[in-house]
């Protein structure tokens, strides 16, 4: 049996081993991405053995694993790091490749909440970041707490280090008197270009992509270190609240604009699949210009009521989903 081997020539042995042998290299994919920022397999390929995975499981349910990679979420945080039990676990998002994919979300939805044809129902569409989520907990207006997702539940205490980034407020006015703000920690190709050249004349490591930069430059036990590195945050999520910051997901971004966060400037609504994949094609035009990495388009639904009823699979919101883009030759 091969790698390639097709799903429906598997006999259960050779599928309970395929799986066993997925496990373990998916489990070592993401120590290697998320606890030491040098991934040894490309987005693409991760994404195909994941899939391949889960089509497993589909086709037999009995044999799926009790540390399964679909039930995972990033890898445990790293020594030397204190660790943050998440109030509300950082998920991630289910993925979308074809445009059939995203009728299909939208299909799902409306199945779920059982809503009767022609109903409107809008989402946002935004880009999505490739670099590293981060939530941050601001008590009656001041940051005390920055974390990386971990593994979702416990992540990494980088307070001191998320206080060294321009965009990241260390105190906001008019805000919940408790309120996790999350989104995601990226570099810019410029930075990123200066850094490495820095890194060369100093006889320092180089980064293989702004990602792993920005990962590796968060990631550090010296805040001093992660001050010398330019690093920016777009906000695009909450956790833990004490009140809720509106009715839908587009006015909660521009709350969070309000408190002094970058968002996303790409960030729009959309009234249903139609919509949000012209968008998407739209940004992926944008794509080589925007001076930043991004790998898809998250779309969400805006009626955050609506979101509460759909809640969550064990890794993943039913209410949003990220369409990848290609990888990039
Ligand atoms: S929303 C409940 N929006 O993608 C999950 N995530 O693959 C809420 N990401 O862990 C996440 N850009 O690190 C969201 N505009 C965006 C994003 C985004 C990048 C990352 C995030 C997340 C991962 C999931």
């Amino acid at each position: 049996m091969t790698d390639k081997t097709a799903l429906q020539e598997l006999s259960e042995e050779e599928a309970k081993a395929e799986l066993a042998r997925l496990a373990d290299l998916l489990g070592r994919a993401n120590a290697a991405y998320h606890t030491q920022d040098a991934p040894d397999l490309s987005d693409a390929e991760y994404d195909r053995l994941k899939r391949r995975n889960q089509a497993i499981e589909e086709r037999f349910p009995g044999l799926k694993r009790a540390d399964s990679p679909s039930d995972k979420v990033g890898a445990t945080p790293a020594e030397g790091f204190g660790k943050v039990r998440h109030d509300v676990a950082m998920l991630s998002l289910g993925n979308a490749f074809e445009d059939e994919d995203v009728v299909d979300f939208d299909a799902r939805i409306r199945k779920y909440l059982g809503l009767p044809s022609g109903t409107p129902l809008a989402f946002t569409a935004e880009p999505k970041i490739d670099g590293l989520s981060l939530s941050l907990r601001y008590e009656n207006g001041d940051l005390v707490q920055a974390a990386t997702r971990g593994d979702g539940a416990v992540g990494e205490n980088v307070t001191a280090n998320a206080r060294t980034i321009d965009t990241i407020p260390t105190r906001i006015e008019g805000a919940p008197a408790l309120l996790e703000v999350r989104g995601e920690v990226y570099m810019r190709h410029d930075d990123f270009d200066a850094l490495n050249a820095r890194q060369t004349a100093n006889g320092g490591k180089t980064f293989a992509n702004p990602r792993n930069a920005a990962a590796g430059s968060l990631r550090q036990l010296d805040a001093e270190i992660t001050r010398a590195r330019p690093l920016a945050f777009f906000a695009y999520a909450w956790g833990a609240l004490s009140a809720p910051l509106a009715e839908t997901q587009f006015q909660a971004i521009e709350r969070l604009k309000a408190f002094g966060f970058d968002t996303n400037p790409l960030t729009t609504l959309c009234d249903g699949p139609q919509e949000m994949i012209a968008h998407y094609r739209k940004i992926e035009e944008q794509r080589a210009t925007l001076g930043y990495d991004i790998d898809g388009v998250v779309y969400k639904v805006n009626d955050l009521a609506l979101q509460d009823r759909l809640g969550f699979r064990s890794t993943t919101p039913r209410w949003a989903i990220a369409h990848k883009f290609p990888a990039e030759l």
